[in-house]
């Protein structure tokens, strides 16, 4: 099968890995939600070999992460695994979480149901990374993120960037602190926070 892939990944995954290098220093177990192409996924294993890093996805882009780890065969990395956040997550403990560019796709809600798994299912997890455009108290921080939220509201009126303070106000809802804001390029920003 040919294996989805994304420029934009190829183009982020190095300034991620710089900022995850230091934010799950002491992790071992990770849960990426939306892993999407799976690019994220096998890179950052490969780079973090002592990370157990379990990539996730709803059902339909299971196929393709899939096979690229598969392709890669890292080997601490397992086999994608089914999640919708809208649903139970799946088994095991980690004790971190990433996600990229998910966020301004869910809807609203999904992205208050992923918090509330923190204090549910996933309650071990103490360290969390979310990765994406961000808006500044409801301001875009750039041109092209304001084309880019209008092209997801005209797809798709649920669909749209995100203030950073409400994703913090949801992460301390969950006992996290906000602890830094890290500028990365194409007007993207990583958030960390701790509990
Ligand atoms: C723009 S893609 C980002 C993929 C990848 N993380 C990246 O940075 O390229 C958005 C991702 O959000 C995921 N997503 C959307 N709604 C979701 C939900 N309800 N539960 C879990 N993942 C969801 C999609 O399946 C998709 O993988």
């Amino acid at each position: 099968m040919e294996l989805p892939f994304s420029q934009a990944c190829e183009n982020n995954k190095d300034p991620i890995l710089e900022v995850l290098k230091t934010a799950f220093s002491d992790c071992t177990r990770v849960l990426e939600v939306g892993s999407g192409t799976g690019q994220h996924a096998v890179y950052f294993a490969s780079q973090l070999p002592n990370i157990h890093w379990q990539a996730s996805d709803q059902k339909e882009y299971l196929p393709g992460v899939t096979a690229r780890i598969k392709q890669e065969g890292v080997t601490n990395q397992p086999l994608p695994v089914e999640f919708d956040v809208f649903a139970d997550a799946p088994g095991g403990t980690f004790n971190a979480l990433f996600t990229a560019n998910t966020c301004h796709i869910m809807p609203k809600e999904g992205v208050e149901r992923l918090f509330e798994h923190l204090e549910g299912d996933l309650s071990s997890v103490e360290r969390l990374c979310i990765y994406g455009p961000f808006n500044d108290n409801g301001h875009f921080t750039s041109d092209s993120n304001r084309g880019f939220h209008q092209s997801l509201q005209s797809r798709n009126s649920d669909m749209g960037i995100r203030d950073w303070q409400w994703i913090t106000e949801l992460a301390n809802q969950q006992g996290f602190e906000l602890k830094k804001i890290h500028p990365l390029p194409a007007n993207n920003q990583l958030l960390e926070f701790q509990r």
